[in-house]
């Protein structure tokens, strides 16, 4: 079914190069099982497996994927703790796979924030698997949109002040160059499980002519049919960017 799926892809041509992702719904995944939230983050990982292989196998240049808020922080203890835990037991768990697929991974956020040992874990993955030319994926962790611009904005703000750039010359592209995904082109696809309709802090300026796609399926049972569903629609839109449909 998926095999299908793939095919149409290639067929269709036109791949998104960037697809980022708000994986959300583990929580009401857990609840729906009587089980603590926790149990849904767990069962969550594979589904991160399945849309890293799911991008590799269609040639998505870059996948980004939000695994943890800066608002995040704010839920109770015991469940930051548990997202902590999980997280390094993917990079531990899944680094010695992704480098030998060649899928470079990068994180962007605010990882000053991030426990000593969870801080290693991920610090250990992205030196492992810099320079693989496959797939790059972005884990977004302890990652707000407002806060990547307002730190642009203050790296600007500083080389103006040491005399190394004018005022003048601050433009979109230099500005971009001081986010995280200064590297990357802009997502040309979102996807967000669980039904809700919302960017919550995620990429603003990243997303400014992205094509959104919303899905009710729970993160926990995402599988790469999912990706590949939303890539098909995503190949039926026609992006005018501002300007008149071709004709
Ligand atoms: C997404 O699932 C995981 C994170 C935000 C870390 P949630 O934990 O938000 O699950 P719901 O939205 O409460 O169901
Ligand atoms: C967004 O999901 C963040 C991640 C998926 C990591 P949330 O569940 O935190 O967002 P809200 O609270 O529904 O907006
Ligand atoms: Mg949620």
């Amino acid at each position: 079914m998926s095999a299908d799926l793939q095919a149409r892809i290639r067929i269709d041509g036109d791949v998104p190069r960037h697809v980022a992702i708000i994986m959300d719904g583990n929580g009401r995944w857990a609840k729906e099982r009587g089980k603590p939230r926790e149990h849904g983050h767990r069962a969550g990982m594979q589904a991160v497996r399945e849309a890293v292989e799911g991008a590799g196998e269609v040639g998505i240049e870059v996948l980004t994927l939000f695994a943890f808020s800066k608002e995040n922080w704010h839920r109770p203890p015991g469940e930051v703790k548990a997202l902590m835990s999980l997280l390094e037991t993917y990079v531990r768990r899944e680094r010695k796979e992704l480098k030998e697929k060649g899928v470079e991974v990068r994180v962007i956020g605010d990882t000053a924030r991030l426990g000593r040992m969870t801080r290693a874990a991920v610090r250990d993955i992205v030196e492992h698997t810099r320079g693989g030319t496959g797939l790059r994926l972005n884990l977004a962790i302890s990652y707000g949109a407002r806060d990547e611009i307002v730190s642009a904005a203050r790296a600007l703000a500083d080389r103006v002040q040491r005399g190394t750039l004018l005022p003048a010359e601050i433009d979109e592209e230099t500005f971009a160059a001081e986010l995280f995904t200064a590297k990357d082109p802009d997502p040309d696809l979102l996807i967000r499980t669980s039904g809700e309709h919302r960017i919550s802090n995620f990429m603003l300026w990243q997303l400014a002519y992205t094509e959104l796609h919303t899905t009710p399926v729970l993160w926990p049972d995402f599988t790469r049919k999912d990706l590949f569903e939303a890539i098909l629609e995503y190949q039926r839109r026609e992006r005018r960017f501002g300007r008149v449909a071709a004709s």
